[in-house]
């Protein structure tokens, strides 16, 4: 079975996080199905909300280490890029349902998400500098401007997870409920948006968004450059062999 499930019903489109045996981590070829998901559910009239869900023990433990280490994502039209600028730009409502850990774009993609659920057992992390890298999809712009500055900091410098109460509070989740029910809340509530008018949809989103759209995309060229130089550097490749060797990574001499 494929890693990402892609299911379309009465106008939503759910994508699904399918690889539990790995923690749901995104391989390049998951983000290459996803955007071309979103891509679909873009330009099909007849998709009028996007779903993005994991399982009720884990969202996603992000980007996938090894896939990483082999194919390192060198150019802006890497499949990671291309999921990343479709979502920013997907102009029809978009639903995450979170439960479990959320790591890295696990939690970065829920800022262009519209209305996020979460479990009460979802753990949200962005430990790109534990990782010797540096935030992305536009995460540097967006979390300042959602937790303040100094929470931000304290989950892109430090790294550290924060819990599904502590989202609720400032304002990455809509709402807590019991991990089981999480996937059937945000349908639920995908259905309420899908009997609405698309076009007042796409309308109220675009200027909720207020033109920030293009600042967005800059802001993760930026990121994406740094990142992809990172990569490639004495920090990240301690850290990626540390993961993959199953031991701590040792900074001290970088
Ligand atoms: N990339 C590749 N493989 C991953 C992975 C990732 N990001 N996250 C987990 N896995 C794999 C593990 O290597 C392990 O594989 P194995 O069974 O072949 O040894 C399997 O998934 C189970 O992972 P494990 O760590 O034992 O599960 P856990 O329940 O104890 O912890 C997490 C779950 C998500 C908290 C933990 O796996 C984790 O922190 N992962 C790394 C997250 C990360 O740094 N992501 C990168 C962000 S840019």
């Amino acid at each position: 079975m494929s890693d990402i499930l892609t299911h379309i019903d009465a106008g939503v489109m759910t994508l699904t996080f399918n690889r539990l045996d790995k923690k749901n981590s995104i391989t390049g070829n998951m983000y290459a199905a996803m955007a071309q998901a979103v891509d679909q559910a873009q330009a099909d009239a007849a998709i009028r909300v996007l779903v993005i869900q994991g399982h009720e023990s884990i969202f996603s433990a992000g980007n996938d280490i090894g896939d990483f280490l082999n194919k390192p994502p060198s150019t802006v039209d890497s499949p990671v890029f291309h999921f990343m600028r479709a979502l920013t730009m997907f102009e029809k409502p978009v639903i995450a349902a979170v439960a479990g850990p959320a790591v890295g774009i696990g939690t970065t993609l829920l800022f262009h998400c519209d209305l996020v659920y979460a479990g009460d057992n979802a753990a949200f992390s962005m430990p790109f500098v534990n990782l010797g890298l540096c935030p992305e999809f536009a995460s540097s712009m967006l979390a300042p401007q959602m937790f303040g500055y100094h929470r931000a900091a304290e989950a892109l410098l430090l790294g550290e997870a924060f819990f599904a109460e502590a989202a609720l509070e400032i304002g990455l989740v809509n709402r807590v409920v019991p991990p089981t029910e999480v996937n059937a809340h945000a349908q639920a509530q995908a259905k309420k948006l899908a009997a609405k008018p698309l076009s007042a949809l796409i309308e109220t989103k675009r200027l909720m968004k207020g033109g920030q759209t293009k600042a967005l995309i800059e802001r993760m060229g930026e990121e994406g450059q740094s990142f992809r130089r990172m990569l490639t550097e004495p920090a990240a490749k301690e850290a990626f062999g540390a993961f993959m060797e199953k031991r701590k990574p040792d900074f001290s001499k970088i």
